[in-house]
């Protein structure tokens, strides 16, 4: 252990939008109700992009900020990878603007579609790419501009979704034995497909093809079909990667799971049997905000003091697609 090298994430950033809209704001667009969003998700606000703002300004702001405590300037990164289902645009990539924003001249960039999966995915692939070429550093975001969009008048996804940018430095660890990433499962089941998609704008239904109806323009989701497979997936990621590497669920010290509903992380805390300060939540601060939820819940956990060096992470994402990941960390 002590001479193979190891990545370790060696500094976060975030930035979310100023503006919120608060469940009754949400009353007041569509038939729904505070009680009722707080007691199916437990998401009591959200941030939204105002007009002519940019998911990637922010994911600029993350990234500056996560550079900064990793004490690594732009100019070191050798990779920048930008988890999103919500670029810009589709060329280019929102990944080369975050380095020409940065003036990381010596990166690749590159854009990740994962949906709420693409940070785990994205830290999965900075380890494999750390650990091969031992002096490299990575960037990797979750950054999202959900709702540009969402249906404002479809209650069934309106109230969960959010804006906002989280980044990660990837870099060999200094200290592996107190802090490293060790060990990481990605995965996917295309056959659920049909359960969480946004059709429109790709080139199966090019924008404004009329065949289409004007709604799958915009995200959609059988919420509850997803919720059950959900809850089974992120339960069997979360065993089998602490089994794999001889952990039991008393030996967590923070599960930092993607914030989709309240009910699904209380599900999975219950079959982990963890206790409630053991399990990071901010869901209500920002609803559901794809691949940026696992980043702004492990800068928060951090900034709050609820994670010290050495700690043992896990953390476990589920999305559309379907996606799965999760991963092991010591902080
Ligand atoms: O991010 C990655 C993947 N996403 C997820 O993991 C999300 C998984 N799914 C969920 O979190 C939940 O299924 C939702 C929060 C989306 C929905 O909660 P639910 O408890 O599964 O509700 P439901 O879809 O079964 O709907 C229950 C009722 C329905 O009315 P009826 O048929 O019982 O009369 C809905 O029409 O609630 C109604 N409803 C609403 N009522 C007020 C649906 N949306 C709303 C709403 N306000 N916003």
């Amino acid at each position: 252990m002590k001479n193979s090298v190891r990545a370790a994430i060696l500094g976060m950033g975030m930035s979310v939008p100023e503006k919120v809209l608060t469940n009754f704001d949400l009353e007041k667009m569509v038939e729904t109700s505070d009680k009722w969003i707080t007691e199916r998700t437990g998401i009591k606000e959200r941030r939204i992009l105002r007009d002519g703002e940019n998911i990637t300004e922010h994911a600029i702001k993350a990234a500056k900020e996560a550079l900064e405590k990793a004490n690594i300037s732009p100019e070191e990164l050798n990779l920048i990878i930008c988890a999103t289902v919500t670029p810009e645009y589709i060329i280019p990539s929102m990944a080369v603007l975050v380095q020409d924003g940065l003036g990381a001249k010596n990166a690749g960039a590159f854009d990740l579609s994962a949906t709420c999966s693409g940070f785990i995915y994205g830290l999965s692939t900075a380890k494999s790419f750390v650990e091969s070429n031992p002096e490299s550093k990575v960037l990797v975001i979750g950054a999202e501009a959900l709702s540009r969009k969402t249906n404002w008048q479809d209650r069934t996804i309106c109230v969960l979704l959010g804006d906002g940018a989280g980044a990660a430095v990837v870099g060999k660890s200094p200290d592996p034995e107190t802090s490293r990433i060790i060990d990481f499962t990605i995965g996917a089941d295309g056959a659920y497909w049909q359960l969480l998609t946004l059709k429109g704008g790709g080139t199966c239904y090019p924008p404004f093809d009329e065949r289409l109806p004007k709604e799958e323009y915009y995200i959609k989701m059988k919420g509850r079909e997803v919720f059950k497979v959900a809850t089974r997936m992120m339960e069997k990621i979360a065993f089998e990667l602490l089994e794999r590497n001889g952990f039991t669920t008393e030996d967590v010290d923070l599960l930092v799971p993607h914030q989709a509903n309240l009910r699904i992380i209380e599900y999975l805390r219950e079959r982990l049997k963890l206790p409630k300060e053991k399990v990071y939540v901010n869901i209500q601060k920002y609803g559901n905000t794809s691949a940026a939820s696992i980043p702004l819940a492990l800068y928060e956990a951090e900034k709050e003091g609820r994670l010290k060096r050495g700690d043992l992470v896990l953390l476990v994402a589920f999305g559309g697609g379907f996606t799965f990941g999760g991963m092991l960390l010591r902080w």
